[in-house]
């Protein structure tokens, strides 16, 4: 790809206001205000001197492959100076902290879970009048627990909900606060992010004094990847980072999931017959419609919406040099509503995903992100929503909201979000 030079240094963009730049307009309505850039800049445009968004796949897909190298993924809700070889140090830990966690979020691990799942599922979703979100967290909180820390995970779900609160306010403003601000909610932060890693270090400590090899949980099998030289901060940080990652996206996927559920009785009615034909802890084989529902679900509403990154170092992207310090930009849920690559696409079409001869168009579909850093969580998660969707559809009656409003501040959410559920006088199988 060439490089634009020596013409204009950066692609054109709206010029916003003379102090504020496009901040006010974009807080105001994010997806609203992209969409409107896309349109009528392309495929690149420039939010401010430092910033730039792309919307093509290759150039997503480009950014997110050649993350690590030339881009940074940055986790702290809190501004720091922008500080690419501390960015650069943190990514090399954690991606060999990654590379030895990865073996115990695969399939096979993921599919052991499944019964655990069952019944965290009948505890925390109930009947009656539900606020859909804050259920869905509570299933997902104690899941994602009990699967890295098995009988060690008492107190975890709530400090990890505290810390999954204290993090919403903040990102959802566009002005990044320093660890140092006197606010409430920056203290409110680093008090439950110290709190989730001081309950962290202590199941650590616990578990090493135990010496108890036999644990079927992350935990256990990071202990016991001792060989490969993980210290217990690493240890610490990478289930603090898989739980937080583990709990709000899932949490919101399923919320989104509940709403479709909600406005589609013809969708909710071929699930019903396949989860019926199912048993109660199904193969994802024996659920291949529900499967389809879950992918065009994320299509629609990927949680994770928005996606950032950090130029590492002096590079191109779309033709455009690029400094480091530089941030890039992309919306998936653009991406992943683009005529350009899919048809019908404001539309819930599950049966999109069961052509064997119709796959999307390369990098058009990226719930999941891509390359070095994509969710490690794929399959879990996908097994996750799989057979929870199951279960909602064959336990409970839902009622409620043909409509809702989408938010775009943090994650995507369906907001406030209300439901009836009613669980089914005939309980499945009889
Ligand atoms: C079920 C729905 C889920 C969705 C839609 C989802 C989506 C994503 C996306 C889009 C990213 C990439 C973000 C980026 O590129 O900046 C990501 C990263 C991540 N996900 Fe997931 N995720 C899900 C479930 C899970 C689960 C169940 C886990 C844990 C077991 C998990 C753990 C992670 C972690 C640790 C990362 C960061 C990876 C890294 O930076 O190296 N996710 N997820």
């Amino acid at each position: 790809m060439t490089t634009h030079a020596p013409g204009p240094e950066r692609p054109p963009g709206p010029r916003g206001h003379w102090l504020f730049g496009n901040t006010e307009e974009y807080d105001r309505d994010r997806n609203g205000f992209l969409e409107r850039c896309h349109r009528e800049y392309g495929d690149v445009f420039s939010y401010d001197a430092r910033t730039i968004v792309v919307s093509s796949p290759d150039q997503v897909h480009a950014l997110l492959a050649r993350t690590n190298k030339d881009f940074l993924a940055e986790n702290s809700p809190l501004a720091g100076p922008v500080d690419t070889e501390r960015m650069a140090a943190d990514a090399e830990l954690w991606t060999s902290t990654r590379r030895v966690g990865w073996q115990g979020l695969h399939r096979r691990v993921a599919r052991a879970h499944a019964e655990r799942l069952r019944e965290i599922f009948r505890e925390t979703v109930g009947d009656g009048e539900t606020d859909v979100l804050a259920t869905m967290a509570a299933f997902f909180g104690r899941a994602t627990a009990d699967f890295c820390l098995s009988v060690d995970a008492e107190g975890v779900p709530e400090a990890l909900a505290e810390n999954v609160a204290a993090i919403d306010p903040l990102s959802r403003s566009s002005l990044q606060l320093p660890p140092w601000w006197p606010s409430r909610r920056v203290r409110r932060f680093t008090r439950s992010r110290e709190r989730l890693l001081a309950l962290m270090t202590e199941v650590v400590r616990r578990r090493r004094l135990a010496g108890d090899p036999s644990a079927q949980d992350l935990l256990g099998l990071l202990l016991a990847s001792a060989d490969r030289g993980l210290s217990d901060l690493q240890i610490e940080r990478f289930l603090r980072g898989i739980m937080l990652a583990a709990l709000g996206v899932p949490a919101t996927a399923l919320t989104w999931i509940v709403y479709e559920l909600g406005r589609r009785p013809d969708v909710r009615a071929r699930l019903a017959a396949e989860s019926a034909s199912a048993g109660d802890v199904p193969e994802l084989e024996e659920l291949p419609y529900t499967e389809a529902f879950v992918k065009e679900v994320l299509r629609l509403w990927p949680p994770t919406w928005l996606i950032g990154r950090t130029v590492r170092r002096e590079t191109e992207l779309g033709g455009w040099r690029l400094r480091p310090g530089d941030q890039v930009l992309f919306s998936l849920y653009r991406l992943h509503r683009d005529s350009r690559w899919w048809s019908d696409p404001d539309r819930l079409v599950p049966e999109r995903w069961l052509d064997p001869h119709v796959a999307p168009a390369r990098h058009t579909y990226l719930p999941f992100g891509a390359g070095p850093r994509v969710c490690v969580g794929t399959q879990l998660g996908m097994m996750q929503l799989t057979l929870a969707t199951s279960w909602l559809v064959g336990d409970m009656e839902i009622t409620g909201p043909q409509e809702a409003t989408p938010d775009f501040s943090g994650l995507l959410v369906p907001r406030d979000l209300r439901v009836g559920l009613r669980r089914k006088v005939v309980p499945r199988g009889v």
